[in-house]
């Protein structure tokens, strides 16, 4: 376990602490996935089993870094059997399994950007240039707005949201009857399909939850309110969560994540503790807080 001894003694105290819900704050660099997989580490050897460890974050890129690095330090052939993956992966492997308990049809189709742009040239329906409109309908699926909700909000307020909201809400409309026709989900249904099921079935809500014992949740500052609402059944259920993130990278977020995720981390988890490590070792970038000491997380002013 060679590169686990290059972690600092703060990472280490973050990486071994055993509170049952932590957030780790540090910068760009700072050695947050190292953390993360120091942590997995820890746990194995504690006695937990790796599969009932589930590692997710955002991106394929960020998932494939925290599998490599946890199956070197752990010497195994390869992360077969482990569940290290993207929440989007985890969704759909449930989801996949036994599509009907999820009320989708047993052959489920998966549209990628070009079935969901095919919706609206077959139609003529044409959009502005600056806006990518699949991007809009994913993100408000992504925080846990469907059409028929979109429609409310914009009835509701169409004064305080963008001037293209209300010629959105028909291309919303248009594009969900046509998934829904087509028996098919988009990459933006997977983690809102897979909670709605995990908040209205008992027995999904168990069987998924159930399977873990551990949550670990890298490049959390990047997670939408749909993954939120997965990470809190997981809570709810008595898994312990350990998330790591930096509040300064969500400047360039992900369409549905916001900087109040991680703001808010203490308030959705009373009692959770926050690490804030503070290594100055060679080849990392300090973070803002380094010397600051801050026990919760607080606003700053964007750039
Ligand atoms: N305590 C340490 N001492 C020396 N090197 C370290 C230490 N912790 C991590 N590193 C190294 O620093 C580099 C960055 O680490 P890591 O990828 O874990 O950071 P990160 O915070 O996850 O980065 P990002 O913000 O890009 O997600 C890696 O090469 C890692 O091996
Ligand atoms: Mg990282």
């Amino acid at each position: 376990m060679a590169e686990a001894g290059r972690i600092d003694p703060t990472q280490r105290a973050a990486a071994t602490d055993d509170a049952p819900v932590q957030l780790t704050l540090a910068g760009p660099g700072a050695g947050k996935t190292t953390t993360l997989a120091v942590r997995f580490v820890h746990l194995v050897r504690q006695g937990v089993d790796p599969r009932r460890i589930l590692a997710v974050t955002f991106t394929r890129k960020a998932a494939i870094e925290m599998q490599e690095r946890i199956v070197r330090l752990l010497c195994l052939g390869g992360p077969k059997g482990l569940a290290i993956d993207t929440f989007h992966a985890f969704a759909f492997r449930h989801l996949r399994r036994q599509p009907r308990r999820f009320g989708l049809p047993e052959k489920l189709e998966l549209w990628d950007v070009p079935q969901q742009r095919h919706v609206f040239h077959a139609r003529r329906m044409w959009w502005n240039e600056e806006i990518d409109i699949i991007d809009l309908i994913g993100g408000m699926k992504e925080r846990l707005i469907d059409a028929a909700g979109f429609a409310r909000m914009v009835g509701d307020k169409p004064d305080e949201l963008p001037a293209y909201y209300p010629a959105a809400v028909e291309f919303f409309n248009v594009y969900e009857a046509a998934l829904r026709d087509a028996g098919a989900i988009d990459f933006a249904d997977m983690v809102p399909l897979l909670t709605r099921a995990m908040a209205h079935d008992t027995a999904i809500r168990s069987a998924i939850t159930g399977a873990f014992d551990h949550m670990l949740v890298d490049e959390y500052q990047d997670v939408n309110p749909g993954q939120l609402e997965l990470i809190a059944h997981f809570v709810a259920a008595g898994v312990k969560l350990w998330a790591v993130g930096d509040d300064d990278q969500t400047l360039y977020a992900f369409r549905a994540s916001d900087i109040r995720t991680i703001l808010d981390f203490g308030r959705h988890h009373p009692g959770a503790r926050i690490h804030t490590p503070r290594g100055q070792l060679p080849g990392r970038r300090c973070h803002r807080r380094c010397g600051e000491g801050a026990d919760t997380p607080q606003p700053h002013p964007r750039r």
